[in-house]
């Protein structure tokens, strides 16, 4: 017969306080209910309005709407005429697509370090990974902080190869005073429902060339150049017009939610701060850091301190167990001893821009009891 002890032991607390909660009220309903009124649902008006907004923020010429960021980054590597036998140079520190995108056209990912205070590619790593067969660098804006764009971009230079951002945490994110998306010779942003902003799945790819925004559009829609002609192989990549009219209106919160997360930072980053082992993020003093995720790196403990925040309802993660070391990468092993210790030691913590004050104090005080705990 169980006790109240055991009883307690077993319960799986609720959380409580997530790690994300998108925005959607009746100005996201109102406009998938035009759309949906209108008759057109795909190729339509809403997709092209979202492209035009989203380029306009970001400061590119052309923006394409895609179905999801990672055949976003498939159409990245395949317009550059990334394939079999070549090599892409990516963080292990990231969202498995950033490679795995890399393997669905056909080329090879390989994983290099990153810095140990932004998570950001480590340009001198970066240096030593080429090889004769690279031909692409995908620059990963870690949690919404640009990477070292400046730097990667001289190296791409010298080596002949093309620097790309995986900009899929980073909306509205700048770097030497202008938005990331612009940097690289092409970009993704993601919009699932983790991002600052969603479309429930969607994903927009930017670029300054017009030759490869017309390769985007091809390979998103089964390389249609006109009616049933199809010159080339394409796909069906294609965002709908009901999440591009969500896309729209929640381009327009953006800005608030950015301004949440900062003043949200700035409440909580002294109180974090003064936790022996706890270091908040770093914020390079160029860029802009959107928080997508706010990732604390501790000295040690980082399990017991993930159970104890999920005992108290609290959801935290980290954010990403290396790529290198999946399943799906074990047929070509590579050691990697930063990204690894990283690896034992990040934590991310709840940070959406809906989280009240006393949720984040809450978050605060959580994290300080489970460090102090495992000290
Ligand atoms: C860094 C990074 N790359 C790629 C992706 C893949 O994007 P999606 O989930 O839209 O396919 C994500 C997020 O999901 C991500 O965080």
């Amino acid at each position: 017969m169980s006790t109240t002890h055991d009883v307690m032991a077993d319960a799986v607390v609720p959380l409580r306080i997530r790690l994300a909660r998108p925005y959607a009220d009746e100005a996201e309903v109102d406009a998938v209910r035009t759309v949906l009124q209108s008759g057109q649902l795909t190729n339509g008006p809403a997709v092209a309005e979202f492209e035009r907004a989203f380029a306009e923020m970001h400061q590119v010429d052309h923006a394409i709407a895609m179905a999801n960021g990672t055949v976003a980054l498939a159409a990245m590597y395949l317009a550059e005429g990334i394939g079999p036998g070549d090599e892409v140079i990516v963080p292990s520190l990231t969202f498995i697509s950033t490679a795995t995108s890399v393997v669905h056209v056909g080329a090879r990912p390989i994983f290099a370090e990153v810095d140990t205070e932004t998570y950001n590619l480590d340009p001198a790593d970066v240096a030593r990974r080429l090889t004769p067969r690279t031909k692409a660098i995908v620059a990963v804006h870690y949690a919404g902080q640009s990477a070292d764009m400046a730097e990667l971009q001289a190296i791409a230079d010298d080596a002949g190869v093309v620097l790309l951002e995986d900009a899929a945490e980073a909306h509205g994110a700048t770097y030497q005073g202008r938005p990331v998306g612009g940097w690289g010779r092409s970009a993704m942003f993601s919009f699932t429902p983790t991002k600052n902003i969603t479309t429930g799945e969607g994903a927009m790819v930017t670029t300054h060339d017009g030759d490869l925004a017309a390769r985007f559009r091809l390979l998103r829609n089964h390389g249609q150049s006109s009616l049933y002609g199809h010159d080339s192989l394409g796909f069906n990549w294609r965002l709908s017009d009901i999440q591009a009219a969500i896309g729209r209106v929640q381009l327009d919160r953006l800005g608030g939610i950015l301004a949440t997360k900062t003043a949200n930072d700035a409440r909580i980053r002294p109180a974090l701060a003064a936790i022996p082992g706890v270091t908040p993020p770093a914020v390079r003093p160029d860029r802009t850091h959107t928080y997508m995720l706010y990732t604390l790196q501790l000295e040690a403990g980082r399990d017991q301190v993930l159970a104890a925040l999920r005992a108290e309802g609290i959801e935290a993660r980290l954010y990403f167990p290396p790529a290198h070391r999946q399943q799906v990468f074990r047929a070509d092993p590579v050691r990697l001893p930063v990204t690894e210790d990283l690896a034992d030691r990040l934590i991310s913590i709840p940070f959406h821009a809906r989280l009240a004050p006393t949720e984040l104090d809450e978050v605060v005080d959580a994290v300080g009891r489970a460090v102090a705990a495992v000290r």
